[in-house]
């Protein structure tokens, strides 16, 4: 695996997880850092929505550590997951359609006024200034959110997870429905959380998208992290080629030839 010079902000070992007899993670090692996005790529049931529930607490995995805040956990559970600051935008986002903006933002944390009453007023103030700070426009923050396009849902999302103080922040193909002016605002809004400092892990199968706002790319074969770069040093082909198989086919060869 490639050394990273920052300190993780989670340290993943040997991670193993099967579903009966289908291994769908085989030892993977991960550490993701902060201020940086993070992008894991893999062909269909490479092992990476696998990876990110092992991550967020849904899943346990059956071997390996989770380490993060200098503790190390066999596994984590939502709570705890929440707790620690990693907080996932799923692709249905898991908004309440029929209420507005500021509801959703404060879902399961409103304020209170005078002990006993949910503080509106606040949640509202509040709502618009983070996402003046994320320069995500919407109507506005009592608008429901069964009336904003899948690029504005996707901001709410993301300033929910703020508000929860999310330090790692996963999507799992964010961008997958959207066209692509939406896209190309959901992708500089993900790239702004890096360069703020969040620790960020994007799934996509959109290369183009990956290149255009990762510092790392991962590639997943088969449950198995076979290829971790710097994005600056790799181009797409190249990574194709890992979530094939090709490239390193390629190289054992060279490998078993310079041997011989
Ligand atoms: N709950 C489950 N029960 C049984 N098998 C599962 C389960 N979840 C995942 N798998 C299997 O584990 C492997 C990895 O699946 P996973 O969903 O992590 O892949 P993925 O990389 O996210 O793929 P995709 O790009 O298609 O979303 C696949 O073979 C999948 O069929
Ligand atoms: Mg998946």
């Amino acid at each position: 695996m490639l050394q990273v010079e920052k300190d993780p902000f989670i340290r993943l070992r040997n991670i193993k997880k099967t579903f009966g007899h289908v291994v769908a993670l085989d030892g993977v090692d991960l550490d993701v850092c902060p201020g940086e996005v993070t992008a894991l790529v893999g062909d269909n049931g490479a092992g990476k929505s696998t990876l990110i529930k092992i991550i967020s607490g849904v899943l346990y995995p059956d071997e390996g550590e989770i380490s993060l805040n200098g503790k190390t956990y066999r596994h984590l559970t939502p709570p705890v997951a929440i707790e620690l600051g990693i907080s996932t935008v799923y692709q249905d986002l898991a908004l309440v359609d029929c209420r507005d903006v500021a509801s959703n933002i404060f879902l399961g944390r409103e304020p209170l006024k005078a002990r006993f009453f949910v503080d509106k007023k606040r949640m509202n103030r509040e709502s618009e200034e983070l996402l003046r700070k994320l320069k995500v426009s919407i109507p506005s923050v009592t608008t429901p959110v069964e009336f904003l396009s899948g690029g504005q849902r996707q901001g709410i999302a993301v300033a929910r997870s703020i508000n929860q103080q999310g330090k790692m922040i996963i999507f799992d193909e964010p961008t997958a429905a959207m066209g692509v002016g939406e896209s190309a605002r959901v992708l500089k809004l993900i790239r702004s959380l890096g360069d703020e400092g969040f620790a960020v892990l994007i799934i996509s199968h959109n290369l183009h998208h990956v290149f255009s706002i990762s510092d790392r790319i991962c590639v997943l074969r088969n449950g198995r992290l076979v290829k971790d770069f710097r994005t600056e040093n790799t181009n797409p082909d190249q990574v194709v080629g890992f979530i094939t198989g090709s490239n390193q086919r390629t190289e054992e060869f060279r490998k078993g030839s310079t041997k011989a």
